[in-house]
């Protein structure tokens, strides 16, 4: 092992002597490291401080793009909608698809409930019966110890919703949970949540202690405690319909097979596992890249929609189609846990900008809005996927990337451009098309 690549207390230094030891230990203390970590410090000292303090070991950012889908008509209102992401054609098509539907009623996202769940996991060694009538015995005390923990939340209308306890020793002897279920209003809620659960545990704890059970039942092992983030009492529905007529703008696509081969890729999704992740994965594009943006936690929402898409034991489509007497519908369930208030939300400038930009949405308009962008993607991905494939899009998207990865001049761009604009793109023939062209141009100097 090289010692020196160790070392002790690094998260004490400052933000200077971590670059530097860094640069000493693993760059061979090349500046132009240094330089470049340094180059993505935002100038303003300020603003980079807030940045430094998210997280711990700060040495720089990492930019990713942010854009904004406009056109989007969600319950009869129109958005512009703040989206983070690197992948060249997702924004594209989202507002692409954004447009189209706008055309056509625009989107319908319902919110259908909004509750949270968490869990104290415990063992104990007794019957349950009288486990049961321990922790009903006790119940108020949750609520009760918990006051000035929930009393905010109650005043804007949340709290605890119910505790309830869970048998579990079906799966592993002597489990169970104490399963509480939260309103956390415009909160995303887990540190809410995670401190009531703890309390609950350190209730349940003592109670017993002090109890005049056995010592057999007075005996319990707290595993953890916490929130969980599969929230499939916390979700929202959005749709699109038209006749399936209107279905699209290209009059070389027939619209009832355009329609059939829809159904059909969303029926590939619900038996195929392999195809579910993928088709599951282009929603995702689109809902990280709002999430992201509106400051909240994409791993949340991703493993939450994830598991929700497994609920049947077998992973699906989060999307559905029904066509019905010529007409189309095409929706999403989506359980989503956002907040709007706290975490990111006051401090991060560009989270509080992308708020300004949808017109300070509450929690629940911005799971609609969340819904509606994970539902264009997948119109537009399966659209298509099952027209003219996804290349061509994608490669077009793509070429501007590779035309800056091979250092090409804005008129070069323009030009390569121009020559793609109806042919197919492909790596090879953009790298050819570059060289031709720039040998055109020493031949010609
Ligand atoms: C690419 O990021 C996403 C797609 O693969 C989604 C899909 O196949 O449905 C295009």
């Amino acid at each position: 092992m090289q010692n020196n690549k160790v070392i002790k207390g690094f998260s004490k230094l400052s933000k200077e002597s971590k670059i530097e030891w860094i640069a000493k230990e693993y760059l061979n203390g090349e500046e132009k490291y240094v330089d470049l970590l340094k180059s993505y410090w935002h100038e303003d000292a300020k603003v980079q401080k807030i940045h430094d303090e998210f997280i711990e070991n700060t040495i720089s950012n990492f930019y990713i793009p942010f854009g904004v889908a406009p056109n989007f008509l969600i319950n009869d209102k129109v958005y512009c909608v703040p989206m983070a992401i690197e992948e060249s054609s997702v924004v594209a098509a989202a507002s692409k698809n954004a447009s189209f539907w706008m055309k056509r009623g625009g989107f319908k996202s319902k919110v259908i409930s909004t509750t949270k769940i968490g869990h104290v996991h415990f063992a104990w060694y007794g019957e349950f019966a009288v486990l049961k009538n321990f922790i009903s015995s006790i119940k108020h005390m949750f609520f009760d110890e918990s006051r000035s923990v929930t009393k905010n939340m109650n005043e804007r209308g949340g709290g605890i919703l119910d505790i309830e306890l869970i048998n579990r020793a079906d799966l592993e002897p002597n489990y169970y949970q104490l399963q509480a279920k939260f309103e956390t209003c415009d909160a995303m809620g887990a540190n809410f949540i995670n401190s009531l659960l703890e309390k609950f545990s350190k209730i349940l704890q003592r109670e017993l202690e002090k109890s005049a059970l056995s010592e057999n039942d007075k005996k319990i092992i707290i595993i953890m405690c916490i929130l969980s983030n599969y929230t499939p009492e916390c979700i929202v529905r959005c749709e699109v319909n038209c006749d399936v007529k209107d279905l699209s703008d290209d009059p070389k696509i027939n619209n009832e097979e355009f329609a059939k081969k829809f159904q059909q890729a969303i029926h590939v999704a619900n038996i195929e596992p392999y195809r579910a992740t993928t088709h599951n994965k282009g929603i995702f594009n689109g809902i990280d890249a709002v999430v992201i943006a509106t400051g909240n936690d994409f791993r949340a929402v991703e493993a939450c929609g994830h598991t929700y898409a497994s609920r049947s034991g077998q992973y699906k489509s989060l999307t559905s189609v029904e066509i019905k007497n010529g007409k189309f519908k095409f929706w999403i369930d989506l359980p989503i846990s956002v907040g709007t208030v706290g975490g990111l939300t006051s401090l991060h400038p560009m989270v509080k900008f992308s708020y300004k930009l949808l017109g300070n949405p509450n929690a629940k308009n911005l799971m609609e809005i969340i819904a509606a962008v994970g539902l264009a993607q997948n119109f537009g991905a399966l659209r298509s996927l099952v027209t003219t494939g996804i290349q061509k899009g994608h490669m077009k998207m793509h070429l501007l990337n590779i035309l800056n990865q091979v250092g090409a001049t804005k008129d070069e761009v323009k030009q390569i451009k121009e020559y793609f604009k109806d042919k197919v793109v492909e790596h090879s023939s953009v790298i050819n098309v570059f060289n031709e062209l720039r040998k055109l141009k020493s031949n010609k100097i």
